[in-house]
């Protein structure tokens, strides 16, 4: 094991061990992970990845029975699972998460922020409400998740937060403007996040992709049970895994290692 010192305009910085291994397979044995949206779509993919590479994983959406199907997958591959069926709107719900993820495995190294929702309509249409759901699930809750794993990550030397905002982070576009609010916003949060975890060893990183083959559109457990993922090619829509083994291999990596953000789209669709 190697120790890093660090000297800034004079002032000695925290020392960290510098991790040896930066291959998602197994890099995260004895580590937990908190990811929002598990209950579909990407969110259930990368539960899935973290725990292929070795992570306990609480896991964070309303619908319970679409949670307990993750939960199935993540005890496949040996590891623990942690069903926490909660509205991200709600603050208080929210703000219980990391709690109960310390309580159930003792840790929260690695905080995954992939739930998302929309209120779409042109600006001169969209009601208050819309605005602040979307706000709230897609920016406040990641604010809440990010600053309650904080604290335990500081406490603990280190840990990685993921943010997943969207091309519609990068670009805003019409019909879609709390949807782009909230996905701009994240990249703040993000970078603020970055730059107060650097002397801490903690590290945020958003990535924005562009399609990918995913329940996205039914905005809610009930129509997501009656919607089918559409069977599209890989170039115009990307497998949610490809994502998700991305995200593991980050949460992964070498903490030393910095990646602050990245635009993940599939081949056949422009650059935002
Ligand atoms: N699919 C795409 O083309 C695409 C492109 C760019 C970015 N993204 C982003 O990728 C992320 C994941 O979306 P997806 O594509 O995997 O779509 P998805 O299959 O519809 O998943 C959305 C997830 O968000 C959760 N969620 C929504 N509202 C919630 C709430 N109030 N409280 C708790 N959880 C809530 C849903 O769980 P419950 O319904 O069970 O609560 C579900 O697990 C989103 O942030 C989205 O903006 C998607």
């Amino acid at each position: 094991m190697f120790v890093n010192y660090r000297r800034v305009e004079g002032e000695e910085r925290k020392e960290w061990p510098l991790s040896e291994r930066g291959s998602a397979s197994g890099g995260l044995q004895g580590r937990a992970a908190l990811v929002t949206g598990a209950s579909s779509g990407l969110g259930r993919a990368v539960a899935v990845a973290l725990a292929e590479a070795g992570a306990d994983v609480a896991l964070v959406a309303r619908s319970e029975q679409d949670l307990r199907e993750t939960e199935e997958l993540v005890f496949r591959t040996g590891r623990r699972a942690l069903a926490l069926p909660t509205d991200l709107a709600s603050a208080s719900e929210t703000q219980a998460a990391v709690e109960r993820t310390v309580e159930a495995f003792g840790r929260v190294d690695v905080l995954v922020n992939v739930a998302g929702t929309d209120a779409p309509g042109p600006v001169v249409d969209l009601e208050v409400e819309g605005w602040d759901r979307t706000l709230s699930v897609n920016l406040r809750a990641p604010f809440l998740l990010s600053k309650a794993a904080f604290a335990r990550m500081r406490e603990a030397g280190g840990g990685t937060i993921v943010n997943v905002s969207s091309v519609a982070g990068k670009k805003g576009w019409a019909n879609a403007s709390a949807y782009c609010a909230s996905k701009f916003g994240l990249t703040g949060l993000t970078e603020a996040l970055a730059d107060e975890g650097r002397p801490h060893g903690i590290r945020a990183i958003v990535i924005y992709p562009g399609a990918m083959a995913t329940n996205w559109g039914a905005f809610s457990p009930e129509e997501r049970g009656e919607s089918e993922v559409e069977q599209t090619s890989p170039t115009m829509a990307l497998p949610p895994s490809s994502v998700a083994d991305f995200i593991a291999w980050f949460a992964s990596s070498p903490r030393e290692f910095v990646l602050t953000e990245g635009i993940i789209v599939p081949i056949g669709e422009g650059l935002p």
